[in-house]
């Protein structure tokens, strides 16, 4: 039987982080470098990815990066053969980890239902849902083909993919929770359920459903957020490293379709 080590060792393992330059794509990248891999980050923004780069990376000959917006499909179709490229035709891990948020300002989204854009609302399902599901499905053709280390698709989603949303908590704010972005969490939940038993023996196909991260929300919010959750406190980018190791290696070698919580009880009550 092999040891914890040996189970959790991704050297010569190759993985693709989208929102790689992110915040919980910078706690998986730096997780899965902690255990040998070699990581493909992934993002939208050039300047955020060469800045990340730059300013931690740039003494790693493991690390690289593809600048791709998942809202085009063509583009996710070059990024994939520029993995291939990169990798040698290589690749053990994909981690689908950007998201579609939005911001205060956009047309149709932090606002009542009633005034949720469809626009909107089909262009969050197009980055969070139906990028996903080509990125997986090119993924494949290159992880099938691997025999060495674990295969696994990891799909972040939310508890708002779980849940229904509490407003109160943003009264006062200019935060909000909207329809698309729930709807396109929920959606991701299920396609690892159903790519599972297709993607299989070769693949694993996990979930993280995440609950709210910290990071300079308004005191209000925090307060009732703190208030309902039962390990009372929001989570962090490092909550999330024991989670990407677990499920891209192969400790969670007889893992597939499921979902793991990393919401501090707040699905559980
Ligand atoms: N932050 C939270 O509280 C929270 C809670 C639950 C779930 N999540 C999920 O965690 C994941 C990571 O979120 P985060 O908090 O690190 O957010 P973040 O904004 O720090 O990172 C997201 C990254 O995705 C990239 N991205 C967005 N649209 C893209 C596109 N069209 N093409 C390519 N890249 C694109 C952004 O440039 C950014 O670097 C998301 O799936 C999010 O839904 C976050």
């Amino acid at each position: 039987m092999r040891t914890i080590a040996q189970l959790q060792d991704l050297q010569e393992c190759w993985a693709l982080i989208t929102g790689g330059s992110g915040h919980v794509g910078k706690a998986a990248a730096d997780t899965l470098l902690e255990l040998g891999a070699n990581v493909i980050l992934l993002d939208r923004s050039k300047k955020s990815l060469h800045e990340l780069h730059q300013k931690t990376y740039s003494n790693s000959t493991k690390v690289h990066t593809l600048v791709c917006d998942l809202a085009d499909k063509q583009a996710i179709i070059g990024a994939m053969e520029s993995v291939a490229t990169i990798s040698g035709g290589k690749l053990n891990i994909l981690i689908n980890n950007a998201a579609f948020v939005g911001t205060d300002q956009l047309t149709g989204w932090c606002v009542p239902f009633e005034k949720q854009s469809i626009d909107t609302f089909n262009d969050c399902l197009n980055v969070n849902l139906s990028a996903p599901f080509l990125l997986s499905q090119l993924a494949y053709e290159l992880m099938k083909k691997q025999h060495y280390g674990s295969r696994s698709i990891i799909n972040i989603s939310s508890i708002y993919g779980v849940v229904g949303p509490q407003m109160d908590l943003y009264e006062g704010t200019d935060m909000g929770n909207p329809a698309a972005y729930a709807a396109s969490k929920a959606g991701l939940m299920q396609l690892t359920r159903w790519m599972a038993p297709s993607v299989a023996p070769h693949v694993r196909v996990n979930n993280i459903v995440l609950g709210g991260i910290e990071r300079g929300q308004p005191e209000s919010f925090l307060e009732k957020y703190n208030a309902k959750v039962p390990l009372a406190r929001m989570a962090t980018e490092e909550d999330i490293k024991g989670a990407i190791a677990y499920l891209s290696s192969e400790l969670s070698n007889y893992v597939t379709g499921q979902s793991l919580f990393l919401d501090g009880g707040w699905t559980a009550v």
